[in-house]
């Protein structure tokens, strides 16, 4: 594995340019979004996505996104494009939305994970726009982590995870949204919200002059096939994850205390822990919801790598703003 260091917002085209070389070639490159870090390969090329899938240990049935450089490179991968389409592209694109449209028949069926649907998303970050258009093909890229691992918001936490099993690593800085994109179904007769990120329910109500449905329940006869992410545990650390509300507080310190493991527990606290005993690792986390989502997964490889066998989170409040974050935290407990 090589790794290229990169100017996040002014990366050094040849450096760019080596990069897209390996896509090219059906090659595998993790790179930076500003959402989290992608695990690319030319996404219309059947053997390099497969290759994705065997880096990340992904079960095939899981499909990926394809990243492009603008909405003609969404459209040139999808059947239709309706109006919600065209408004949240225009309000939201380069930026961390995920739009979910028919495909075309070029778009090979392992990308979509057989669905007659694939996903697509313009990325914000420098560095990944400047990669999309060098490589002038689109790119499949799932977060850069091993299957159901945490996500990797830096070069580092890439390099940890994939090591030798990626061929090139862009280093273009710390991803600032920090979870990953918010995933818009646009194929039923309303829009449905798959996967919530850092965009509120209310910021695409306003675009779309409609409220997303909630992403149907796994389960049901007529439902999709549910996305990956939504069913099992995900975006977990190693350490067994508790989740509490301010007012347990004495409580969790007591199971502390019982399971005899507040020497090797860390904490992401929005409150002071003011009992006994106490976390060793204790790590304060910011009250807004976007800093919170920047923070969230480079605070849980840091307690990963300090070897917390227990990570209490305290629970943020239940408000939309909160959404996406909620729902890495809630899986990373499961
Ligand atoms: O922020 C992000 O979206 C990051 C960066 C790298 O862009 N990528 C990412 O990819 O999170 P991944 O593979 O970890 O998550 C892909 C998500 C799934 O959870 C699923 O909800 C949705 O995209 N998805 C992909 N293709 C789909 C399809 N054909 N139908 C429905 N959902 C799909
Ligand atoms: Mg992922």
């Amino acid at each position: 594995m090589r790794l290229l260091t990169v100017s996040p917002s002014t990366p050094d085209p040849a450096l760019v340019a080596e990069a897209a070389h390996v896509l090219r070639a059906g090659g595998l490159v993790a790179f930076p979004t500003e959402t989290v870090y992608g695990l690319g390969a030319h996404a219309l090329d059947a053997a390099a996505v497969q290759r994705i899938f065997a880096a990340k240990g992904r079960p095939s049935f899981n499909p990926l996104i394809a990243h492009v450089p603008d909405a003609a490179g969404a459209r040139a991968l999808t059947t239709a494009w309706p109006d919600a389409a065209a408004r949240l592209a225009r309000a939201f694109w380069p930026g961390p939305l995920t739009l979910v449209l028919p495909k075309r028949a070029h778009v090979p069926d392992v990308l979509t994970a057989g669905l007659p649907a694939v996903a697509v998303r313009v990325p914000a970050h420098p560095v990944a726009l400047a990669l999309l258009r060098a490589a002038a093909l689109p790119v499949a890229a799932p977060s850069a982590n091993r299957f159901t691992e945490l996500s990797p918001t830096t070069a580092q936490h890439v390099q940890k995870a994939l090591g030798d099993r990626v061929d090139l690593i862009l280093d273009g800085g710390a991803a600032s949204v920090g979870i990953e994109s918010t995933v818009v179904d646009l194929t039923g007769a309303r829009p449905t919200l798959l996967r919530p990120g850092t965009l509120s329910v209310a910021a695409l109500a306003e675009v779309l002059g409609d409220v997303p449905l909630p992403a149907p329940s796994p389960g049901r006869e007529d439902a999709p096939r549910p996305a990956p992410g939504m069913v099992e545990r995900h975006y977990a650390p190693r350490a067994t994850v508790w989740l509490f509300d301010a007012s347990a507080r004495d409580a969790m310190a007591a199971r502390l205390a019982r399971e005899a493991v507040d020497a090797r527990a860390g904490a992401l606290l929005l409150s002071p822990w003011d009992a006994r005993p106490a976390p060793a690792l204790p790590l304060p986390m910011p009250d807004d919801p976007a800093a919170y989502a920047q923070r969230l997964y480079a605070a849980l490889h840091q307690l990963d790598d300090a070897g917390c066998a227990v990570v209490l989170v305290e629970r943020p409040p239940d408000t939309p703003a909160w959404q996406g974050v909620r729902d890495r935290i809630e899986r990373a407990s499961r």
